[in-house]
């Protein structure tokens, strides 16, 4: 876990700027700055070889949770199908339901730069519908980027939202939304032509604009190669250590997320287990009557 490569060790303890000197720019975790975290930032992180984290968030008051921990980037991931909306994949995701939940979570925040997920089937038709799309997650849920999957073949997506005044993440390697096309989750970039292809899938979205991307279930050493092929961050989901930044989905590394997670997700809290033994509790509790108690009761 500590084990750093030399783009990433750990940046010295940032000092009071002299007066007169280029202010240090603080660092995109731990930073302190009262203002929202720009694409520019993360610009500037990859360029320090600064590492960090990134998490999905479904709603204002989780959200509100990791922006005081200090998250800088928050996904509102249409992960949100399977951990949130009760679905069994990302597809059936609505724009009206990512634009409701991703305005509650920049509710919930004051730091984090929120991004949006395009939904499936609301960038695909092409450049058009995903700027119509993404113009209307920026105005009406105030996000400060979108995500959307693909490489060489959104490419023309990304231009025109960047052109527009759209920052876009993007996100190659295993992309879920085409579920149903791969018939599972499998991973992604495997073999010479299979990895050439995720190469130049990054280095298409890098070039139409993208200010990151997110590689998700690729081999460790495929993902360390784009990573020092691109001069945009990579965010890895899956892909190994040697990536930028790193994203979980956060019902998984909560372990709120029911049965078995993938073989990628750390698991740093049980929450499933504790949400459940704290319901128990009460249940009982009403049952035997010993809540609510006399300083529960208005005299
Ligand atoms: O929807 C999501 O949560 C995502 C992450 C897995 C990157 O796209």
């Amino acid at each position: 876990m500590t084990q750093l490569s030399p783009a990433h060790e750990p940046q010295a303890a940032p000092t009071p700027d002299a007066p007169g000197a280029p202010r240090t720019p603080a660092p995109l975790y731990g930073g302190t700055s009262s203002r929202r975290v720009t694409v520019r930032d993360i610009a500037r992180a990859k360029e320090r070889g600064e590492r960090w984290p990134m998490l999905t968030a479904y709603d204002a008051m989780t959200a509100s949770v990791f922006d005081e921990a200090g998250i800088p980037v928050l996904l509102v991931g249409d992960s949100m199908g399977n951990c949130h909306l009760g679905y069994e994949s990302t597809v059936p995701v609505t724009l009206t339901e990512m634009t409701l939940l991703s305005a509650a979570v920049v509710r919930g925040t004051s730091r984090a730069l929120v991004v949006a997920d395009l939904p499936f089937g609301s960038y695909q038709e092409g450049p058009v519908q995903a700027l119509r799309s993404a113009t209307h997650l920026v105005k009406e849920a105030g996000v400060g980027a979108v995500k959307l999957e693909g490489g060489e073949r959104s490419a023309q997506q990304v231009e025109l939202l960047v052109s527009a005044g759209i920052p876009v993440m993007a996100h190659v390697g295993l992309t879920p939304q085409s579920v149903n096309a791969y018939g599972g989750y499998p991973v992604q970039g495997r073999g010479e032509e299979a990895a050439q292809q995720l190469l130049r899938d990054a280095k298409a979205v890098q070039d139409a604009g993208a200010f990151a991307v997110v590689l998700e279930a690729v081999p460790g050493e495929l993902a360390a190669e784009v990573t020092r092929s691109l001069h945009i961050p990579t965010v890895g989901i899956g892909a190994g250590p040697e990536c930028d930044a790193q994203v979980l989905v956060w019902t998984d590394m909560a372990g709120l997320t029911a049965g078995r997670v993938p073989k990628f997700v750390r698991q740093y809290a049980q929450l499933r287990q504790a949400l459940g033994d704290a319901v128990r509790a009460y249940a009982e509790d009403v049952v035997d009557g010993s809540f609510p108690a006399a300083e529960h009761t208005f005299s």
